[in-house]
């Protein structure tokens, strides 16, 4: 693809995004110079027992999604799972190889060192908790190959503020009392910063969806941990921090 139809994809992405989101509701788009990451979304209270049918509805809208060119080369949507009444909750940066193959988030290799460093660290199960992804389709370097290992990238801008809404309204629904970034993408796209994710990591930060403070803590993904295990160091230190806010709460 020349950059001319590069663009052209872009806008017609673009134009659909935004048809969805007049669908939706949305009247006008605030200007901002800010990377454009804002939630676009009204936030709707549902309550605890609303939960799962207001997830549930939310996948039913977005699962044929292909506001972005991801949806075209994905296998499956990776929505996200666990406990709609969650108190914590995980969001990654997008769907590899396995949850691409399978409709999972994070079972993969990363997967399952954040579901052991979960149960050993903070000592809940997974399914206690809720994880979610920035993106909801497999970033391919190659997207004409997606049955082959080691073809994952982390997603674009673009791709990004398509999805986004998705899990703004996961977070707005779930009303969790804290989530953990896991990744510099999901870290910058959240915390709406460039930082790296060793400024960002190691605090709490407080942001309001819907009408809770939630409390937010970033900290390394795990795939970097498999690539460095010295890395480990640095989940475990921000787990037992989320081990101690979930005791003291
Ligand atoms: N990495 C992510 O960021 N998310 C997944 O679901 C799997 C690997």
């Amino acid at each position: 693809m020349d950059a001319r139809e590069e663009l052209q994809s872009i806008i017609g992405d673009l134009r659909g995004y935004l048809a969805q989101e007049k669908n939706r509701g949305l009247t006008q788009v605030a200007r901002s110079k800010a990377p454009v990451i804002t939630p676009v979304t009204t936030p709707k209270v549902v309550t605890n027992a609303g939960k799962p049918e207001a997830l549930a509805k939310l996948y039913q809208e977005y699962a044929a999604c292909l506001n972005c060119p991801l949806g075209r080369t994905r296998k499956k949507f990776v929505f996200g799972e666990g406990d709609p009444n969650a108190r914590l909750m995980f969001i990654g940066e997008g769907p590899g190889f396995d949850e691409d193959h399978t409709g999972r988030p994070f079972i993969g290799k990363a997967g399952q060192l954040l579901t052991k460093a979960i149960e050993t660290t903070i000592g809940i199960k997974r399914a206690e908790a809720y994880i979610g992804n920035i993106t909801k389709c497999h970033p391919m370097k190659d997207p004409g190959k997606p049955d082959m290992r080691g073809n994952d990238r982390p997603p674009a801008a673009e791709e990004m503020v398509s999805c986004l809404p998705i899990i703004t309204r996961q977070i707005e629904i779930i009303q969790p009392d804290i989530i953990c970034l896991l990744g510099r993408t999901a870290a910058q796209a959240i915390l709406k910063s460039s930082d790296g994710i060793h400024q960002l990591r190691n605090k709490f930060y407080t942001m309001k969806y819907g009408s809770k403070d939630i409390q937010v803590i970033a900290t390394i993904h795990p795939a970097n941990c498999l690539y460095d295990p010295s890395n480990k160091k640095y989940l475990w230190v921000d787990f037992k921090k989320i081990k101690n806010f979930l005791a003291a709460d």
